[in-house]
């Protein structure tokens, strides 16, 4: 902690005389500290803001990213790391281009999920929410579609075993790189901002639907749209007005894609309308299902993502009903 103290001290010292671009980056090394420590964020010049009360400047906020695993994300995605805000600016044109309603319903229909483990039905939602990606965003062509499913589940079990852990993500990285360098080369041909329908739905729709399933088996009947939203990090950073800013994030049980687990007001998740009308469709699907969970109780580790470890040892059934809902859970 002394050595921390002294080095932000000189950094606080020198802070005028070096460039904002070189703070802002030694500074982003430590978020997790000034995270736990507001009045250091004070002293370093880092503004904090929570998510329900910051109105973000639109045009002049953009994602803060720093460090080794955003940079390894968008080697891996072809995406070139300064044009962040053309991306999202693409992606979001894209969106309204095709203002239509999701049904991954559909798909979901044709599976048999009988004693299925998590980590099979993990792999089915995620097919069935690409697949219904692909049909309105043609972002492969129908005969490149199981690659573009395969390609997917693999990145999704690639971030989601390695997320916050820096040396487990580089021995994962290289274990697997010929596999990456294939999947890279296939992204290449895919427009910057549909990439994006590849990695992200897996780890945020895909993970937040099957965690809500395991973990509010005993309501499922009760089940809106904002129960699948919770909070997979304490604070994101931005870059707004030239200011470095930190927004701490808290759960908001606000019924509307404007819930402010998507981001603060002016600067929300490009995908929040996307997200809302995906989780519609799995509430749809659920009507008139039983939905059966057995096998181990749930150990959730509380990471950079919140994960249940044990998800081979959990089993989901869902099958029709004629008349009413009805969910159990039991443990063996
Ligand atoms: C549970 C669902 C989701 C939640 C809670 C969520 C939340 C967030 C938050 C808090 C941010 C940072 C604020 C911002 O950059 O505007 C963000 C950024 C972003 N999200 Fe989401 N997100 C979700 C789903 C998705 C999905 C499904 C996609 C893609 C299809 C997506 C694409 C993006 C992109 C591209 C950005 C970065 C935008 C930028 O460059 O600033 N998100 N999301």
């Amino acid at each position: 902690m002394l050595e921390f103290i002294t080095f932000i001290s000189i950094l606080f010292i020198t802070g005028y005389s070096i460039s904002r671009e070189f703070k802002f980056y030694i500074l982003s090394f430590f978020f997790g500290i000034f995270y736990n420590y507001p009045n250091l964020c004070k002293i370093v010049g880092i503004k904090r803001v929570k998510d329900y009360e910051w109105k973000a400047k639109t045009t002049e906020t953009e994602i803060y990213l720093s460090g080794i695993i955003p940079r390894m994300i968008f080697w891996l995605l072809n995406i070139e790391f300064s044009k962040i805000r053309e991306t999202r600016k693409n992606f979001i044109k894209i969106q309204n281009n095709h203002n239509n309603n999701y049904m991954i319903d559909k798909y979901l229909d044709q599976y048999e999920i009988k004693n299925c483990s998590i980590d099979e039905f993990r792999i089915i939602i995620t097919n069935c929410i690409i697949r219904e990606l692909n049909d309105k965003f043609n972002i492969v062509d129908k005969e490149n579609e199981a690659q573009l499913l395969n390609d997917s589940i693999f990145l999704m079990n690639l971030f989601e075993g390695v997320t916050g852990n820096f040396m487990t993500s580089l021995v994962f990285f290289m274990k697997n790189i010929i596999k990456l360098l294939k999947i890279r080369k296939s992204l290449g041909k895919i427009p910057d901002a549909l990439k994006v329908f590849i990695l992200i739905p897996p780890l945020t729709l895909s993970h937040n639907i099957w965690t809500t399933i395991i973990l509010n088996h005993n309501n499922l009947s009760e089940l809106q749209e904002h129960d699948f939203l919770f909070l997979d990090s304490r604070y994101f950073c931005v870059r707004s007005s030239d200011e470095l800013v930190m927004v701490e994030r808290h759960s908001c049980d606000k019924n509307t894609p404007q819930n402010t687990v998507f981001g603060p007001i002016g600067f929300q998740c490009p995908a929040n309308n996307l997200s809302f009308k995906i989780f519609k469709s799995f509430i749809n699907y659920l009507k008139n299902k039983r939905v059966h969970v057995t096998g181990e109780t749930p150990i959730i580790h509380h990471g950079a993502v919140n994960d249940i470890l044990n998800k081979s040892n959990i089993f989901i059934t869902i099958e029709p009903v004629l008349n009413k809902l009805h969910n159990t859970y039991s443990n063996v």
